[in-house]
């Protein structure tokens, strides 16, 4: 089921939106956290020097830049995401770093501004359970992949086995109740189902569909402000 709503489209990228100076402030830190999933993503897609990448809700700019160095010149990444803030914290890291093989575009990831057949590889780190209508996005980012290229997506398996997520939750659980939650609405957890998100792709379209759990501990060095 997807929801198609575009009220709560909106909302979901308000939020994100007001989010994205937290995510400018620890870009450095996320990167660090997250490393192990983007080096998972590039291994599942394949990807190789010389290729064309997208990377669909890209955020503060990853795993794009971490692409680009394993594309190398010969190769580029577009780094994407809907929300303007996002894209500009991506793309003044790029400038701080020289990194010229990238391009940067604000476009939602249903509507995607690219020709059909652009890219060998579509990559998305925790972007696709955010997508209100899920279905619609993995076909657009089917379209605008190469026949024969690969697409790859890093989504939370469920919460209770992720004590990035529990050890908070249960605390405020204990306190305040909360309302039941919509398994198929947009939310970190919405392809946490084994299955699930493969069962999209697979109706999307794609061909070849695996799915496997990634088990990596989370660490940055954080200072409590
Ligand atoms: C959890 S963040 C992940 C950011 C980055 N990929 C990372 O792993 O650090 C989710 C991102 O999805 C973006 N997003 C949410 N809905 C979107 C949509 N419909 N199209 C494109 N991007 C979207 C948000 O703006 C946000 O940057």
């Amino acid at each position: 089921m997807t929801n198609k709503n575009p009220v709560n489209a909106v909302n979901i990228l308000d939020e994100w939106r007001e989010s994205a100076k937290y995510w400018k402030k620890h870009n450095a830190t996320i990167r660090t956290m997250f490393a192990p999933l983007t080096q998972a993503l590039i291994e599942h897609a394949g990807i190789h020097e010389g290729q064309s990448v997208l990377d669909v809700a890209g955020g503060p700019g990853e795993p794009s830049l971490t692409i680009a160095e394993v594309v190398g010149p010969g190769g580029s990444v577009t780094c994407t995401d809907a929300v303007p803030e996002m894209v500009e914290t991506a793309r003044n890291e790029a400038n701080r770093r020289g990194v010229k093989n990238i391009q940067f575009q604000v476009c939602s990831a249903d509507s995607l501004p690219f020709p059909d057949n652009s890219f060998d590889a579509v990559v998305s780190r925790l972007g696709v359970m955010f997508f209100p209508d899920s279905l619609a996005a993995m076909r657009e980012m089917l379209r605008v992949t190469k026949p024969g290229g690969s697409l790859a997506f890093g989504v939370w398996h469920k919460s209770d086995l992720n004590p990035f997520c529990y050890l908070v939750s249960r605390v405020i659980d204990q306190h305040v109740e909360q309302p039941p939650t919509d398994p198929d609405a947009p939310g970190a957890f919405r392809f946490a189902e084994p299955g699930k998100l493969a069962n999209v792709m697979t109706r999307a379209g794609l061909v070849d569909v695996t799915e496997r759990v990634i088990k990596f501990d989370i660490a940055a060095p954080i200072s409590p402000r």
